[in-house]
């Protein structure tokens, strides 16, 4: 495909790399995905998916910068990122037994830097350079998929909800995709979902209050409480979790979208000095954190997505996990309960790692953007109207 951007509509199948490095920034994930089809009938196939995790160092630089980074520390993380996610492009098709010219695209997230949908200027700062990435390559890259969103007057976020519509979308049950990533989100998909009846939105915190307190408890030692043991051996204090669950975010309405800026760093510090002053053992304060992420999913479901459900349907929802915190069992176990015993299932039990399917999502998108369809769903973001998302750097 000489024009990268050329509109085509043949269903031969494609080949396209998806690139996703989350809030959590613990690494990124990489698939090669063979779509064919196009719009809401695509079909498509997880061929490869590979994770690469950060190193520790680098995984700091992204977390400073977040918070403090300079102008000039910005603009080399930018290129930095670039060749680490040139290098996972690489990895995976190199997995996936193929050579980067049948790759057709590169759908490269990036990593978030900045995420203000409500400031008065509203803006989402993604980096990692995709000019470095199709240079490194030879393939053409699509990156940068939130700001047309935010132009359009939307959140720029959550945009996974069209792949789960793509994907998971039900002719009899109504279902909840249900990612626990650094932040919450979910997808909730009434049976036979049009694309305007699809609701998305951030939960609250998914992993990242976990990942600050485990962080910060075992003085920089573990950065994730691994399969939820230490939370297992706490039990949660009521007060401190009732005291969390006050947080404004939780109570609005969707759309709406957040991330570090609300349950980063200063999060975790006003909650470890409540922890304290409460005299909480380590051990029940994970438990607590890991119960602020369960109890903010429950109450979002309680709130925005049960009174959605016609007559009958409740007993029919399945809640399908995915994200790194669907690994985590005290996390699984405290949602489960907080359902009131309901089942969950999970990506894998659709053929898909619980990890991969972000960037599964971001390789449709880039699909979407190169055949001039718009990829975002206004319903979930807020956004006036349908736009075709990304930037798009050709091979030459
Ligand atoms: N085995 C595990 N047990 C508990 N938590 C895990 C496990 N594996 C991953 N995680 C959590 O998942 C996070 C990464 O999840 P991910 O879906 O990649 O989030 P993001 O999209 O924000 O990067 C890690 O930071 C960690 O908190
Ligand atoms: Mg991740």
């Amino acid at each position: 495909m000489k024009i990268p951007h050329r509109r085509h509509s043949s269903p031969a199948p494609h080949y396209l790399v998806g690139l996703m490095s989350g809030t959590s920034a613990d690494g990124i994930d990489a698939v090669v995905t063979r779509i064919s089809g196009s719009g809401p009938a695509s079909q498509i196939q997880l061929v490869a998916h590979v994770h690469r995790a950060f190193p520790r160092a680098l995984r700091q630089r992204i977390l400073h910068g977040c918070r403090h980074g300079t102008v000039a520390e910005i603009c080399e993380l930018n290129f930095a990122l670039g060749e680490r996610f040139a290098r996972a492009a690489l990895q995976v098709i190199r997995r996936a037994g193929l050579n980067p010219p049948q790759i057709i695209a590169i759908g490269s997230h990036g990593q978030t830097i900045q995420h203000r949908p409500d400031a008065g200027t509203p803006s989402t700062l993604q980096i990692g350079e995709p000019a470095v990435i199709a240079e490194r390559t030879g393939i053409t890259t699509v990156a940068d998929f939130r700001v047309r969103d935010l132009a359009a007057g939307g959140q720029g976020a959550p945009l996974v909800p069209y792949a789960d519509w793509v994907l998971f979308t039900d002719a009899e049950r109504p279902r909840i995709i249900q990612n626990i990533g650094g932040i919450g989100n979910l997808t909730f998909l009434p049976p036979r979902a049009g694309r305007e009846e699809v609701v998305a939105f951030d939960t609250g915190p998914g992993n990242m209050v976990i990942d600050g307190v485990v962080a910060a408890l075992s003085g920089g030692k573990r950065s994730f409480d691994r399969d939820g043991r230490w939370a297992a051996h706490g039990v949660g204090s009521e007060k401190l979790l009732a005291e969390l669950l006050s947080h404004p975010f939780l109570r609005r309405r969707p759309p709406k979208s957040t991330g570090r800026e609300e349950f980063g760093e200063s999060f975790v510090r006003s909650l470890l000095a409540r922890a304290r002053r409460l005299r909480l053992v380590d051990a029940d304060i994970v438990a607590t954190a890991t119960a602020f992420t369960a109890a903010s999913i429950a109450a979002a479901y309680a709130r925005f997505v049960v009174p959605r459900l016609r007559a009958g349907e409740l007993a029919q929802l399945q809640i399908i996990l995915g994200g790194g915190g669907a690994k985590n069992a005290t996390l699984c176990r405290m949602l489960t309960e907080r359902l009131g015993g309901r089942t969950l299932m999970n990506h894998e039990h659709f053929g898909i790692p619980d990890s991969a399917k972000e960037a599964l999502a971001f390789a449709l998108l880039a699909h979407e953007t190169l055949e001039g369809r718009p990829g975002n769903v206004p319903s979930a973001t807020g956004a006036r109207r349908p736009v075709v998302l990304g930037k798009i750097i050709p091979r030459c």
